[in-house]
């Protein structure tokens, strides 16, 4: 837990890989509760902060981003028992934003994504954003023919037969395209919900949490005679496949959709700007308690919409939109004591408990205080913070939740503090194995020095060995591991691939161990005998050193090709003015720090005898070429130069990478492909002396034509 504490600017790469894996986990897990089942585990506020967090931890280091990253997933699966529909256009997300700045530079980019000035006129919508659940309506002459859940956003689940008991929701339309999906969400208003429960309650059924999920667990009944019997409300805001545009703006469209006969939000305002929109939004948070339904935020989108379809869509998200989340909250608790948790890499993190408190919906026992500076009132440059003051066991403190997965302590009331209470002395020890607790100068964090002799490493070393991105044994996760090491069973990774020869002639004595039974057993040592054999490239990830994160290892994998030529490179790096440690260096990914922080590991004696007795077990593969996709710019090293008249620099350049391109800013030898509107100088000379493929605008268009 320690390690995911920390806040994004202080994470180390490593750290960053290992957090968004657990945050992609959270993500599923939640998605799955929230979408699926209908009985959410995560309040909203605590579902935006982690993918909040998993987003920031992604700017911060775009390579690391998964291939299964929450932020390109839209909600979860669908569930078994409706049949699936895909949707003929996606269904999206949003992105959030927070606070008023983020509107401003969300304005901000789409000016420069469109290539507008500070002062052309750019009008958007806002509106109240509906606390309920997506519903997209398909409309096939004028008749509904189709009711679909937005699912994981290609692919929902069919309730037509429940969205025909709505009210709100129009059997036919008259004058409509011939082609028409209306998307909107379906909510629950706050009297009706009341009322549902009442009878649910006085009926000795189920209740529920809140509207939303009143709502959601209504319209996804196997039964339609059911949803019948729930009070369900449908806003239209949205469209998906139409056979004809409904208007030019976004506001033209809404009021024809009202034509059309449906209910839109009458909160629905055309905006001028920034200025505008967040007038608006306060607007809006004042009559929140009074409106009778739930909504958590206000959605702004780009009025014009010609402008919308060349901003377009990110993976999940469009360019055009963002929804402003109101804020989290704030609650005021005691904190009761602080503990140290000692991560993988050894560094030491205060954990705040406190006397439980509701923050946002959620009891709140645990919050970070970060490391010894924050305790101690100041940043890692000495200069104070929260006007200086320290925290201390007995203080009443402030918790505080956005912007982080974890709670945080934000402040401290100075006129409540005990009369005895003691400044915090941040421990000069490591409380797991006793070894000194050594903070680097320029290092934010102080970290235990035992190296595997510490059980807190070694446990932390065993789950990160295990986790998914590196060995990843079916059976084998994070609590076997811990309970293995308890045990004393496993103390070092190379323990895993001798558990059979040591345990297992006594199968016996696991399958007598709690939780285990012969065929588990069986099977967990099948699933350890499957990862004998393993790709260079997760070995080194696997081996959690620090800095090394999943993209490093897979580049150093790519770079020497074997286990033994990338053990000797790293030896022979030990002299740091010879040709291995240049060579090192000189891989494009690879800085000093994580050079050093490789040759640093593979010279401690008792941590390279314990990966050679893992190594001895294992038949290492070598690294997989990447392989490009089936677009024309694929793979293809694109710059682009001089004016562009269809489309801005940022749209040029989001259209290139989302067809797999990289796109740079210098020609070199690289290059493979030069974009030169008029005016283009010295690069398209360049090109030339290249020998470089040199198209115009129009060619572009042409080239990436049906891609
Ligand atoms: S527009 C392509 N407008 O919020 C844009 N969405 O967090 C589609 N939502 O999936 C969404 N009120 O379920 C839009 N006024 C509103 C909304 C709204 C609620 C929901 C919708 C969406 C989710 C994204």
């Amino acid at each position: 837990m320690a390690e995911q504490e920390i806040a994004v600017k202080d994470l180390s790469e490593a750290d960053a890989r290992v957090e968004l894996e657990r945050l992609a986990t959270l993500l599923a897990e939640a998605n799955t509760a929230y979408h699926t089942d209908d009985a959410p585990e995560l309040s909203d506020a605590d579902y935006d902060l982690l993918k909040r967090r998993n987003a920031e931890i992604e700017a911060r280091f775009p390579t690391l981003k998964r291939a299964d990253s929450p932020s390109d997933q839209v909600g979860a699966p669908v569930a078994d028992g409706f049949t699936k529909v895909r949707h003929e256009v996606r269904m999206m997300s949003l992105s959030n934003a927070f606070e008023d700045a983020d509107i401003t530079s969300f304005d901000q980019s789409i000016r420069r994504y469109l290539g507008l000035s500070d002062t052309d006129p750019l009008a958007y919508t806002a509106e109240p954003k509906i606390d309920g659940l997506s519903l997209s309506l398909r409309y096939e002459q004028g008749k509904l023919v189709q009711a679909a859940t937005r699912g994981d956003g290609a692919m929902g689940e069919n309730v037509t037969a429940n969205a025909r008991t709505i009210n709100d929701i129009p059997e036919t339309l008259t004058g409509a395209p011939d082609i028409l999906e209306v998307r909107g969400e379906v909510y629950m208003s706050h009297a009706d919900f009341a009322d549902l429960n009442a009878r649910q309650q006085s009926r000795g059924a189920k209740t529920f949490a809140n509207p939303r999920n009143a709502a959601a667990g209504s319209l996804r009944q196997l039964d339609a005679n059911i949803t019948k019997d729930r009070p369900l409300r449908f806003f239209a805001y949205s469209w998906g496949a139409l056979s004809a545009p409904l208007a030019d703006t976004q506001t033209g469209a809404i009021a024809r959709l009202q034509e059309l006969g449906f209910q839109t939000n009458p909160l629905t305002q055309r905006c001028d700007g920034p200025d505008d929109m967040i007038a608006h939004y306060k607007n809006i948070e004042g009559q929140r308690a009074t409106l009778g339904y739930d909504i958590d935020g206000v959605v702004y989108k780009v009025d014009d919409l010609g402008y919308q379809s060349r901003l377009g869509f990110r993976s999940t998200t469009p360019r055009w939109a963002i929804a402003h989340k109101f804020p989290a909250e704030l609650a005021w608790t005691r904190l009761e004591s602080i503990d140290i948790q000692v991560g993988r890499t050894g560094a030491l993190s205060p954990v705040a408990r406190l006397t439980p408190v509701t923050v946002g919906g959620v009891v709140v026992s645990n919050a970070t205080l970060h490391n010894e500076d924050y305790i101690a009132g100041r940043d890692a440059n000495g200069v104070p913070i929260r006007g200086g003051k320290d925290i201390r066991v007995g203080d009443w403190v402030q918790v505080y939740r956005a912007g982080d997965v974890i709670p945080k302590v934000a402040d401290v009331d100075l006129d409540k503090r005990p009369d005895d209470a003691q400044p915090y002395e941040f421990s000069k020890l490591c409380p797991e194995c006793g070894s000194e607790a050594i903070r680097e100068e320029g290092d934010a964090v102080r970290r235990c020095s035992g190296g595997l002799i510490c059980p807190a490493q070694a446990v932390e070393k065993l789950k990160h060995f295990v986790s998914r991105a590196a060995f990843d044994i079916e059976g084998l996760g994070a609590k076997q591991v811990e309970q293995f090491y308890t045990d004393g069973w496993i103390t070092e990774p190379a323990d895993i691939f001798t558990l059979r020869d040591r345990y297992g002639s006594g199968l016996q004595q696991l399958k007598n161990r709690e939780g285990w039974g012969e065929k588990s057993a069986q099977n967990l040592f099948d699933a350890i005998d499957e990862k004998r054999a393993i790709p260079l490239g997760r070995l080194i990830f696997s081996l959690g050193i620090r800095h090394v994160g999943e993209v490093v290892a897979n580049l150093l994998a790519r770079s020497y090709g074997t286990w033994v030529a990338f053990q000797d490179a790293i030896d022979a790096a030990q002299d740091t003015d010879g040709d291995a440690w240049a060579g090192l260096i000189g891989i494009d990914g690879i800085g000093t720090v994580v050079a050093k922080s490789l040759v640093n590991s593979f010279a401690q004696e008792a941590e390279r005898a314990s990966i050679n007795r893992l190594v001895a077990h294992l038949e290492v593969q070598e690294a997989e070429r990447p392989r490009t996709e089936g677009s024309p710019v694929a793979g293809k090293t694109v710059v682009f130069t001089g004016t562009l008249e269809r489309m801005s620099r940022a749209e040029a350049k989001a259209r290139a990478e989302s067809l797999g391109a990289k796109v740079s800013g210098s020609v070199s030898a690289k290059t493979d492909l030069l974009v030169a509107g008029p005016g283009a100088g010295s690069k398209e000379t360049k090109a030339r002396d290249l020998g470089v493929q040199i198209i115009d605008e129009d060619g572009w268009f042409d080239l990436i034509e049906g891609a």
